[in-house]
């Protein structure tokens, strides 16, 4: 069992207090994660862009306390004290107490801080959850032995899926696997993994304008999402499809070729969607302006060649995908044609990144 392994044999180090930063950044997946096992282990391999702009930077501060008998913090959203975030905090730090054996002996502050608004409809757990899990894994390097780069990341996904599953993509590199895939070197259902083949120059510094269409709480919870799929009537269908699209998708990201990779996004995300509409009980969590931009992007495709597609997470919002030598004119047609079936005609210019920042 890998898990073990990430189970810190004894500190050699004893530290007062203190403090780090870490920036964290979202990511939106091409091949779609929905349906989980127990500790959170996928049911079929996903692969993400990481985003550069929507990040959330964390700050955690730490100090001895008396006694170790529980978990201490507290959590603040932009200078605001958050209760309502301590009871997903405290589940996570029950996750992860065995492989941060130094959790109960500090009191902890958390301060954390979006580039993107909280109420916009842009997941946050990702960015969140892989921020924190870097921060608690500086105090554990601080702590212990020396640690390898690539170590403390592989650890620091590990942690962040304990909080999120799709915060493990979150951590190191601008195309992250995240599930075991036989056809790709190093995959993991526990931690996140850097893409290791080559991917094409169309790829690079990919553009995604992130369009808010619905920026409400979340109609279905991810973790009430992901349920859904046990029993699902097609549940076994599509895990066996996420793993032909990721197979698929290591061509594709090799040649280039983008009108593949247009099929392919945006049958993965009408197919997660096409899961929830097909679930019992069954949601709708597109609404009419989602449809409105589709079938406009569609037409915009049809008429121009352009290579822009969509693809869409757990609600309302699309991401509009483009290669970056088609910034100018997608962008022109976003603000002309699209922008109006926005929440206030907002919308966030994003591209691929390339993950986390100690700060
Ligand atoms: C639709 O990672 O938010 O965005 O593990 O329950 O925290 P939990 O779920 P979460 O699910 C994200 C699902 C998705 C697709 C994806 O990011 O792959």
């Amino acid at each position: 069992m890998i898990e073990k392994e990430f189970i810190p044999k004894s500190y050699s180090n004893s530290i007062e207090s203190g403090s780090f930063t870490w920036s964290s950044p979202s990511n939106i997946a091409l091949v779609k994660y929905w349906g989980k096992k127990e500790h959170q282990i996928p049911e079929n391999p996903s692969i993400s862009f990481t985003l550069d702009n929507c990040k959330t930077t964390t700050t955690l501060s730490f100090s001895k306390k008396e006694n170790s008998d529980s978990f201490s913090f507290e959590v603040f959203l932009d200078g605001e004290k958050k209760d309502d975030f301590k009871p997903k905090i405290e589940t996570f730090f029950k996750r992860v107490e065995a492989y941060l054996p130094f959790l109960k002996d500090y009191h902890f502050k958390i301060e954390t801080s979006n580039t993107f608004p909280h109420s916009s409809g842009i997941a946050s757990s990702a960015s969140g959850m892989s921020a924190l899990a870097l921060c608690l894994m500086s105090i554990d390097k601080s702590l212990g032995e020396h640690i390898s780069q690539e170590n403390f990341i592989q650890k620091a996904s590990f942690l962040a899926r304990l909080g999120s599953g799709s915060a493990c993509r979150s951590l190191e590199g601008d195309l992250v696997v995240w599930g075991k895939h036989n056809k790709i070197d190093g995959s993991s259902d526990v931690f996140g993994v850097k893409y290791p083949y080559e991917v094409h120059q169309n790829f690079k510094n990919y553009q995604d304008t992130i369009l808010l269409v619905d920026k409400g709480e979340k109609q279905v919870s991810s973790t009430v999402g992901h349920n859904l799929m046990h029993g699902h009537p097609f549940a076994k269908e599509r895990f066996k499809q996420a793993n032909k699209n990721l197979s698929d998708m290591i061509s594709i990201l090799k040649d280039g070729d983008l009108d593949k990779f247009i099929a392919l996004v945006e049958s993965e995300a009408l197919t997660l969607h096409a899961m929830m509409m097909t679930s019992m009980p069954y949601f709708i969590l597109m609404k009419p302006n989602t449809l409105e931009i589709i079938n406009k992007i569609w037409a915009y495709r049809q008429s121009s060649g352009s290579k822009v597609c969509f693809t869409l997470d757990a609600g309302a919002n699309v991401h509009v995908l483009y290669p970056e030598n088609e910034a100018f004119q997608v962008l022109e047609f976003i603000k002309n044609e699209l922008v109006a079936f926005c929440q206030k005609g907002q919308y966030i210019n994003d591209k691929i990144g390339f993950g986390a920042k100690l700060l």
